[in-house]
């Protein structure tokens, strides 16, 4: 019967699957990270650094949310959630056990394998670094095939570094060089202050033969896209993960529509190049 088969298809990507709570943790006063295991029927599907799930806390609201995991490691899924609203809110309130409603993966991915042979270049504000850190994971994993890997991450203030350990762990590493700066600070702080941008014209990169991958606040990434420019990167170069508000993720009810793309369906993530007319449209 092909209607039926049809019909079984057309639904799937629209029926969240249960997951439940493994594990909680609080990453800074405002953001957490959950990790899931699906259901003991089902296994977890496979995602590319980039892509996001549709995370439904039940009578609240679904919501996109980006995976923050490591994509060689499916068997949980990893979501680093800010608390904004009425959904995300619910979420954080999840406990050990509690279950939520997962849709996806959805959306495009960062272009990992684009970049093989290339100077990497990372630039992420405040939770953008969320939804990088899969890629970086990638990158660090095949760490030959490029050439320099450039992390520059900027937050509001010092209590609002995301995955800290980790940041240590690959400062520590001679084979990327990681920045971090916050916009203000007390005098304790030892870091770095000043907007991520000011970091971009002293990193050390090849213009010509680099690939940068930018997310976060939409005024970050239009500053940081002048700056990756002014230092000689063609907007070819520069790929960026959008937000648009999202009902169905599969590209049915143009919810997200970006000019004449879906977020959804064709981004997240975009080469700046294909949607640079578009970036500057607010959404109604
Ligand atoms: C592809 C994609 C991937 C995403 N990945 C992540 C992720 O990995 N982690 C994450 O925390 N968020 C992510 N988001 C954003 C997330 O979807 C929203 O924060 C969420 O929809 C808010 O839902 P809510 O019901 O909690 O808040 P709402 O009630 O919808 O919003 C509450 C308030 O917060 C504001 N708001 C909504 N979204 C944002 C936002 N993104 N930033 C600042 N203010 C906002 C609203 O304007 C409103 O004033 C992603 C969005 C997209 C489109
Ligand atoms: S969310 Fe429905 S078309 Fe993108």
């Amino acid at each position: 019967m092909p209607e039926a088969t049809a019909a079984v298809e057309f639904a799937s990507p629209m029926t969240p699957v249960f997951y439940r709570v493994l594990r909680t943790r609080q990453e800074t006063r405002d953001t957490f990270t959950l990790q899931l295991e699906p259901p003991e029927s089902a296994q977890t599907s496979p995602f590319a650094p980039g892509q996001f799930n549709m995370l439904y806390a039940f009578g609240v609201g679904e919501v996109p949310i980006s995976m923050s995991g490591d994509p060689s490691r499916p068997k949980s899924l990893i979501h680093t959630i800010r608390e904004v609203g009425a959904a995300t809110r619910a979420m954080r309130a999840l406990k050990r056990g509690d279950l939520l409603g997962v849709r996806g993966p959805f959306g495009s991915s960062w272009p990992v394998e684009v970049a093989a042979g290339r100077d990497v270049v990372i630039v992420a504000g405040g939770i953008g670094l969320a939804p990088l850190r899969p890629a970086l994971y990638s990158i660090l994993a095949h760490r030959q095939k490029y050439g320099r890997v450039v992390l520059m991450y900027g937050t509001r203030t010092p209590e609002d570094i995301l995955f800290r350990k980790e940041l240590e762990r690959w400062r520590a590493r001679l084979d990327m060089s990681v920045h971090v700066t916050v916009d203000r600070a007390m005098a304790s702080w030892r870091g770095s202050v000043g907007v991520v941008t000011t970091i971009i014209p002293r990193a050390q990169f090849d213009p010509q033969n680099a690939l940068a991958m930018v997310c976060g606040p939409e005024a970050m990434m239009r500053f940081t896209i002048v700056d990756l420019q002014k230092r000689g990167m063609g907007l070819e170069q520069i790929y960026i993960s959008t937000e648009r508000n999202m009902k169905c993720a599969v590209g049915f009810c143009g919810h997200c529509q970006l000019g004449p793309t879906f977020v959804c369906k064709d981004g997240p993530v975009f080469r700046y190049d294909k949607i640079q007319p578009f970036f500057e449209i607010r959404e109604i």
